[in-house]
């Protein structure tokens, strides 16, 4: 049988919840932002001595623009965040290079990741790397140059090195997903200032297990410190080096069993982070990252990867080396490992999406309503004021002119007064001038 491992589109992707939500909330941002600064120009606009608005009330507006302008700078840089801890070995930076479809974090055997390393997208297309303890970016374009950088460096295990890559051939990273790989949690006694440091803003944690053996005291002591500090952490398990159990299919079922068993006991009665036994059993999987790093590596370059059938077909096209390679790879049982990570990757997408819209969209969405609740309360007194001053004018207005219809009266009678007095008078005068002649 054929498998297909084309990569989800980018239409079909749960990460496109959080994609689209970042979007939206952006827009209503950018209207607030028109609205706030509209405001502060009115504001602004209103006559000095009209005492229809404080300086508080203006200061309150202004620094609302500052404000929003502050967190769409956040927004631009929120992302989906997730972290990925286990014992040394175990295959976390290989779990990560099998998501991002490419060998890009250097992994072996032996200890190798000895700090926090950031993979996010490159908005330029270009790789480089920040470390922090400088602010210049570094141009790394294999792996072998990106750990030549991380070994040069004198940061301690705490620290963090942020590497920006490409997004065209890794769908997470062009859906704004942020992957952390972290050293072994059985080198470090720094465990406290890796969970204050790193740990507080994920999304979504990864425990990378070893399924040759089982869950170890350091690494579910870690994850117990982890749900002290953080209410409910989103945790998937993934029992990783599940290709070993083809070498043992009499034991194979069993094994899982006793695996699943101890992780749901862990999840649900320790941890408490799942409230059913079933809805811990989605959260644990069975896989084999180098398996699917390597699938998907062949694929990328072209290669079948999926059956025996397909590699009998190659032998005339490609090198016997080749052929040695893919045959290795394909350990009985593959195809099911291949589909397990599948899955772990789609619910892994669900979780993740939703939880980051939920933690820190909401916070935005918070504060834009007091934004937008403030100014429009100040806007709001301001119409009040102006509506009680004209109210006020009208009334005195009113009165001037009932006082100079009043006047006017007056002098009515007034006129009408003298007008008879003057009458009186030439008639008396006439009166006194006949009686002289
Ligand atoms: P540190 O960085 O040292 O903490 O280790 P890590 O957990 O990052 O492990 P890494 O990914 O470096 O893998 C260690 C070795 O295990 C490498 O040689 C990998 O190729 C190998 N490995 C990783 N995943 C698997 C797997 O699923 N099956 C097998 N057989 N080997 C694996
Ligand atoms: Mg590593």
């Amino acid at each position: 049988s054929s498998l297909s491992i084309s990569p989800t589109t980018a239409l079909q992707s749960p990460l496109q919840i959080f994609v689209r939500a970042k979007k939206r909330i952006n827009d209503i941002y950018g209207e607030v932002e028109l609205y706030i600064a509209d405001s502060c120009k009115f504001l602004l606009s209103l006559p000095k001595d009209s005492d229809l608005i404080t300086k508080d009330e203006l200061v309150v507006v202004d620094s609302h623009g500052e404000k929003v302008k502050g967190i769409r700078e956040v927004l631009s840089r929120d992302h989906m965040k997730v972290a990925f801890f286990g014992r040394t070995s175990n295959g976390k930076s290989t779990v990560i290079n099998s998501m991002l479809r490419e060998r890009i974090l250097p992994s072996g055997i032996g200890h190798t990741t000895n700090c926090f390393i950031q993979v996010g997208g490159s908005e330029n297309g270009e790789s480089y790397l920040i470390s922090e303890d400088s602010t210049d970016k570094k141009n790394v374009n294999s792996v072998s140059q990106l750990a030549h950088s991380l070994c040069t460096g004198s940061l301690g295990d705490s620290a963090l090195v942020r590497v920006y890559w490409p997004t065209d051939k890794c769908p997470l990273l062009r859906d704004d997903v942020v992957l952390v790989d972290s050293p072994g949690i059985d080198v470090s006694p720094n465990l406290d200032s890796w969970i204050d440091r790193h740990c507080l803003d994920a999304d979504v944690f990864v425990l990378v297990a070893n399924s040759e053996s089982t869950l170890m005291l350091t690494e579910k002591n870690f994850f117990f410190k982890v749900s002290s500090r953080l209410s409910k952490p989103n945790v998937f398990v993934l029992n990783n080096r599940w290709d070993a159990s083809a070498s043992e299919p009499e034991f194979l079922e069993e094994v899982r069993r006793q695996h699943l068993l101890r992780t749901v006991d862990f999840l649900v009665d320790e941890l408490k982070v799942c409230a059913t036994r079933s809805e811990a059993e989605q959260r644990v999987f069975f896989v084999s990252a180098k398996e699917v790093l390597q699938a998907r590596i062949n694929e990328f370059k072209g290669l079948p990867i999926n059956s025996r059938l397909n590699l009998n077909q190659l032998w005339d096209t490609v090198s016997p080396k080749i052929i040695d390679i893919l045959a290795g790879m394909i350990a009985d049982g593959f195809h099911g490992r291949y589909f397990e990570f599948q899955d772990f990757e789609r619910k892994f997408e669900e979780c993740i999406s939703k939880s980051a819209v939920r933690t820190k969209f909401d916070q935005h969405t918070k504060r834009g309503k007091a934004i937008v609740g403030d100014t429009r309360n100040v806007m709001e007194v301001l119409l009040e004021r102006a509506s009680v001053k004209r109210t006020t004018k009208c009334q005195s207005r009113r009165e001037v002119l009932d006082h100079l219809d009043f006047t006017e009266k007056q002098l009515q009678l007034v006129t009408v007064e003298m007008k008879d007095k003057i009458c009186k008078m030439v008639e008396e005068v006439e009166h006194k001038v006949s009686k002289a002649l």
